[in-house]
């Protein structure tokens, strides 16, 4: 019983300011691995609950840097649909263009644009080879309903095309180059293999998006490890899903090992995360079965119970110290899922050693989570709930258990209502940024040489606003 360690978390550490060569925040590099193969602008995750990550909190999470992971409480069908909004949100090509024949009349045209919002549209003959291109420009001074396409479009050979394996960089050049709003992709015989348009290549240029190898913004869904796990991630990998989370409160299980097994085999290609773990030992063994990153947190989340209801659990800063050395030596990103309630935290977890962070609770009253705004006493909320608490738990499209079953893990909570998250981000991501020139780290690795202290209760009170009211 003596040998009894001390585990420590967020709050019972400070770190050691280092003179610092960083000018200035926007000077340090933000971006990070979430798994082996995808890395990120920012080490921000949203969390797979259903009070915080469907598409459009996925979308505003991948449009700052970070990525979001769309919760796996909806029925399959739903919860494809959640992941093909994001993966629809922006592109470089569009792999089906709308078209319309030569012999169509500018009345079929015109309703063409009112129904699909679109003022622009390749002309193609039936063999769907390129013959022209017409947009609204081309109709503006046209009074005759009856006109053909034909006749008003910009003919194939005024035409500026490409080939399909253009780069992002080279349409970049050619619609520099040549001032053109369209640029068809044609085969060798003409035939229509995409479209680039300069609005998509325009957004392609910031940087600042977290997205995939086409442009799309990145997305992540999850599964559970139970009845349908197999069927369920075959849906989200065929809707182009960039990572699947393997979501199970105690990932250091056999169930967990059998999914990712499973899962390996049969799409090797796929980035899987595991989770979730506390141990060392839990790391190496989810790492052996072939997973591409771990989750690490049991008990630590804000509206988690799994401590208080089992005993068991890990505080959150001594889990990550703990498998960090695991992950680094398999070159396997680590994820400090769950406990951050402010910047600080994300910086002390980033020193530990995660390489990214996963956030519920405070995402959770923003606009785009899940979920209606709620007014009590004249003051605005919105709900978040643990994954395994009691209403969470009886909502599950196949829910078994009755009320009095259930032993519940977490709770429903009302957080106060904070506008949209990409306000959030920002100060998270200025606290990072300030914490990494507090730090001289000019990246996020540069953060695991700094060096912690323990603090005392005393500290830690002297460590928030003290001695004064509020405004
Ligand atoms: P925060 O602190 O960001 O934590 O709200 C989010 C993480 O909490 C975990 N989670 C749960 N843990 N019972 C638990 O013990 C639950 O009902 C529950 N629901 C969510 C999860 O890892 C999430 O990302």
């Amino acid at each position: 019983m003596l040998n009894i360690p001390l585990a420590l978390t967020y709050d019972d550490v400070l770190l050691l300011p280092k003179k610092s060569e960083i000018v200035s925040r926007r000077d340090v590099d933000t971006s990070t691995r979430l798994t082996r193969n995808i890395s990120l602008r920012i080490p921000l995750i949203s969390a797979n609950m259903d009070t915080v990550t469907e598409s459009q909190m996925a979308i505003a999470m991948a449009l700052k840097g970070g990525i979001g992971v769309i919760h796996r409480f909806l029925d399959q069908e739903t919860q494809v649909r959640e992941v093909i909004k994001v993966k629809r949100k922006q592109h470089i090509v569009i792999d089906h263009p709308f078209t319309i024949s030569p012999w169509a009349t500018l009345g079929e045209l015109k309703n063409k644009i009112a129904e699909l919002n679109c003022n622009g549209f390749l002309v193609t003959d039936k063999e769907n080879n390129l013959v022209g291109i017409v947009s609204r420009r081309d109709t503006d001074f046209i009074t005759d309903d009856s006109i053909l396409i034909e006749s008003m479009m910009t003919p194939k050979t005024k035409l500026i095309v490409a080939s399909p394996d253009i780069t992002p960089e080279q349409a970049r050049q050619v619609f520099r180059l040549n001032k053109v709003e369209k640029l068809p992709l044609v085969d060798a015989d003409f035939k229509v293999k995409g479209l680039i348009t300069q609005k998509d290549i325009l957004i392609y240029g910031n940087n600042e998006t977290a997205k995939d190898a086409k442009g799309r913004l990145l997305v992540g869904a999850a599964v559970g490890a139970g009845d349908d796990f197999m069927e369920r991630a075959q849906a989200l990998i065929a809707a182009e899903a960039d990572v699947i989370v393997i979501d199970i409160a105690h990932g250091h299980s056999l169930n967990e090992l059998n999914a990712i097994y499973k899962i390996k085999e049969k799409f090797p290609q796929v980035e899987l995360i595991g989770g979730n773990i506390a141990t060392a030992q839990g790391a190496l063994d989810l790492i052996n079965a072939g997973v591409d990153a771990v989750k690490v947190g049991i008990g630590p989340g804000s509206i988690c119970t799994t401590r208080i209801t089992t005993g068991f659990g890990v505080p959150q800063l001594s889990a990550i110290f703990n498998i960090a050395s695991v992950c680094q030596r398999h070159q396997v990103p680590l994820i400090a899922d769950g406990g951050i309630k402010q910047p600080a935290d994300v910086v002390k977890a980033l020193a530990a050693g995660a390489d990214t962070v996963m956030i519920g609770g405070q995402f959770a009253g923003t606009a785009e989570a899940p979920g209606p705004v709620i007014t009590y006493q004249g003051r605005q909320y919105k709900i978040s709930r643990g994954m395994a608490s009691l209403t969470a738990a009886l909502s599950r499209p196949n829910a078994k258990e009755s009320i009095q079953q259930i032993t519940p893990e977490g709770i429903e909570a009302r957080v106060p209502y904070r506008g949209s998250v990409t306000n959030i981000i920002d100060q998270y991501v200025g606290g990072l940024r300030s914490g990494m020139s507090y730090g001289n780290a000019k990246k996020i690795d540069d953060l695991r040489d700094c060096q912690f202290i323990r603090i005392t209760e005393a500290s830690r009170v002297e460590s928030g606003s003290h001695d004064n009211e509020i405004l």
